[in-house]
């Protein structure tokens, strides 16, 4: 190890929770393990609970094995020398204080610094004030991230004072709020699919595209998560962050250059030429049995599904609707970006001329099975006129082999340590992606607000998100799913 390097900490706020042992010691632990870790690293763990330092790492050990079985190897115990443990109340300056000593004897000089609010919203402002207030977020001689978790505020305004207080402390060059769906390799290879090919760009508008769709489902029911989801819901668990973030990605204008405000810069442009949303463009749902999660609020009127048609007032896009839809309780998990394309002007081939009923239709499956998948039509050997769906496929395992898909959250920590901002929400974006939830969430709770409909454990989510797509003569697609194969409930 050598002494000249600058001494980097992770300080982990939260060290007890979920998030700790199921996504950072795991990302952390691959990442030591990949030598993509600087040298002299030091992982530090807070909450309140009294553990020593082994018994932390003892801890850690146990939710490796855990979370990612047969993975473990004897690299952990190298590993474990880099990680300490402090008990700590987020509320006590004399953490703080204490926090402070012990980070200064472990770096032994100037070092950089990952702040990680692992921990519950409420607990974000009283950390990064405290922070602030201990000195502890100036940069002397080496740098200060802090990585914020979402949720990032619970409307506009929330996100807005918590921006307005995390600036108080830190510069935005220092804060990289998370969404980890921006990790996923798939997500980010929408624009290497986008940008990094000639022959995509040329269709991807308006005159060729004749919809989107972005299905996130989830086929987990809330479990024992009532006490947050029945707060937050559908559209700001899942919407206001990843369904919006995958939008931006498909219909961003090309950035001139692959760095974070660049790329930012042009999502903020995205989000900014979305008409606001009318009520009649929205479906609510609730899975059946909702109500008797343990946790969940009588008569809750908390959507866990959503479908939604928005416009995008730009000259790429006019007059294409984008379709979203997200839910809980659902048939399979699957998350996956469908461009469907316009028919072919004249249908020569008999039989299709009236109706098209098989679009060229391009499937960007984020997960599971990532890849891509291009539906198109194939004459039927043998017949004259008769044409079928094909599919021309691209599986991330068989190209790039089993290993090939990095947790999210292993690229994320990398880039927090490295100062890339590129896959970090930036806070215009967050605001406005709030500026268009929030107007849905009140139109929600207006007294016209569209009905709260329910639909069965297990099923694709209600009727009416079919009848939603029907009206115009239009369906839910699952290519990356069912191979292309229509998919019309
Ligand atoms: C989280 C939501 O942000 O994303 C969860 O809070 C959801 O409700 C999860 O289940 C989905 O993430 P993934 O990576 O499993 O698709």
């Amino acid at each position: 190890m050598s002494q000249d390097e600058t001494a980097t900490t992770v300080v982990i706020f939260g060290a007890s929770g979920d998030l700790t042992e199921r996504k950072l010691i795991p990302a952390l632990y691959n990442l030591f393990r990949k030598g993509r870790l600087p040298e002299r690293l030091n992982i530090v763990g807070l909450s309140r609970s009294p553990f020593s330092h082994d018994e932390f790492r003892q801890h850690l050990y146990a939710g490796l094995q855990e979370y990612t079985p047969g993975e473990v190897s004897p690299g952990w115990q190298k590993c474990a020398q880099h990680i300490w443990y402090r008990p700590f109340n987020a509320a006590e300056d004399a953490s703080y204080e204490d926090l402070s000593d012990f980070l200064e004897e472990l770096e032994q000089g100037p070092a950089n610094r990952i702040y990680y609010l692992a921990v519950a919203p409420t607990l974000y402002v009283p950390i990064v004030e405290r922070l602030g207030r201990h000195g502890m977020a100036r940069e002397n001689g080496g740098w200060r991230h802090v990585v914020v978790e979402k949720p990032f505020g619970h409307d506009l305004t929330s996100a807005r004072e918590l921006n307005r207080i995390i600036h108080e402390t830190f510069d935005e060059r220092q804060v990289y709020r998370i969404d980890h769906y921006l990790g996923k390799e798939t997500a980010q290879n929408i624009l290497f699919f986008r940008f990094a090919n000639t022959i995509f760009e040329p269709v991807w508008n308006r005159n060729y595209v004749d919809h989107v769709q972005i299905t996130v489902a989830e086929s987990v029911t809330i479990g024992h998560r009532a006490g947050y989801y029945d707060h937050a819901g559908v559209l700001r668990d899942m919407f206001q962050n990843h369904l919006l973030q995958l939008l931006a990605l498909v219909a961003m204008e090309p950035p001139a250059s692959f760095n974070a405000d660049a790329l930012r810069n042009e999502k903020v442009k995205v989000f900014q030429s979305i008409r606001p949303i009318e009520p009649e463009n929205t479906i609510r749902a609730q899975y059946e049995g909702y109500l008797n999660e343990p946790g969940v609020t009588m008569g809750s009127q908390t959507a866990t599904y959503a479908a939604l048609k928005l416009h995008i007032d730009n000259w790429r896009w006019q007059g294409v609707p984008f379709y979203l839809r997200s839910g809980k309780g659902l048939a399979l998990k699957a998350s996956e970006i469908v461009v469907v394309f316009k028919c072919p002007p004249h249908l020569m081939f008999g039989g299709l001329e009236e109706e098209c009923f098989s679009p060229n239709a391009l499937s960007l499956c984020i997960q599971p099975d990532e890849g891509i998948h291009l539906k198109f039509e194939a004459k039927v050997p043998g017949s004259t006129r008769e044409t079928q769906s094909v599919d021309m496929e691209f599986h991330y395992r068989s190209s790039f082999g089993d290993g090939a898909l990095p947790d999210a959250y292993e690229r994320l920590l990398l880039d927090a340590l490295n100062g890339d901002a590129s896959l970090f929400t930036r806070s215009d974006e967050i605001e406005a992606a709030w500026q268009l939830i929030d107007p849905i969430l009140e139109s929600w709770e207006a007294p016209a607000a569209p009905p709260l409909v329910t639909y069965p454990t297990g099923s694709m989510g209600p009727h009416e998100a079919d009848q939603f797509l029907m009206r115009d003569e239009r369906w839910w697609w699952t290519g990356c799913m069912d191979h292309g194969e229509r998919h019309a409930g």
